[in-house]
């Protein structure tokens, strides 16, 4: 087997990779963070739970992207999940628009760890990053959950599928 023949197939193995997570049908997330590191904001769909005792969920985000230092100095940040109305805030979030912008949209009020919370997102977790690992492009932060805020029961959610938004009652 030749290194070019290697390199295909790993990148055949990422595209299906990637176009089998598209038919996975995911909430979507701001996650923000603030502190010494400074100010930052990204959209994710990597974001699950992990266990309810004590109350932990998991965030995903890939160590290339230009929020990976604050997070990590930071040590806080709060999963603000996204409703119908959002897809707009959901876009500006997802990549290449300077932080500042990014917040000069939506309803931000400053969490418990001083992270920023959207008043109007259908729930939001403040959390205190435990641990880190790292996992090929990405980090995974386990992060403990020291404070929720809910929506309306009216929200509806956003969801992304197959690379578009969608609205779920
Ligand atoms: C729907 C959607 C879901 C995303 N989910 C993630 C995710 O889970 N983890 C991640 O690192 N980036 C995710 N991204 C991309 C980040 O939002 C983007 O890389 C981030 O804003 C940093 O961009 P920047 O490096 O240009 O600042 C997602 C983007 C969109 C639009």
């Amino acid at each position: 087997m030749t290194m070019d023949s290697v390199n295909e197939e790993v990148e055949a193995t990422r595209l299906a990779f990637r176009e089998g997570m598209s038919r996975l049908a995911a909430a979507v997330n701001i996650v923000t963070t603030d502190g010494p590191g400074g100010l930052a904001g990204f959209t994710a769909s990597a974001v699950c739970s992990v266990t309810d005792r004590p109350p932990t969920v998991l965030v995903c985000f890939n160590r290339s992207s230009s929020v990976a230092g604050m997070f990590e100095r930071n040590r806080v940040l709060c999963v603000n999940t996204l409703a119908a109305g959002h897809e707009s805030m959901s876009r500006l979030f997802g990549g290449s628009t300077p932080q500042e912008d990014r917040f000069a949209v939506g309803d931000w009020i400053v969490g418990n760890t001083g992270s920023p919370r959207l008043v109007d997102a259908i729930v939001s977790f403040d959390c205190e990053v435990e641990n880190a690992i790292e996992s090929g492009t990405h980090h995974v932060l386990f992060c403990r959950v020291i404070g929720i805020a809910h929506g309306t029961d009216d929200d509806e959610a956003l969801v992304y599928f197959r690379r578009r938004y969608h609205h779920l009652k």
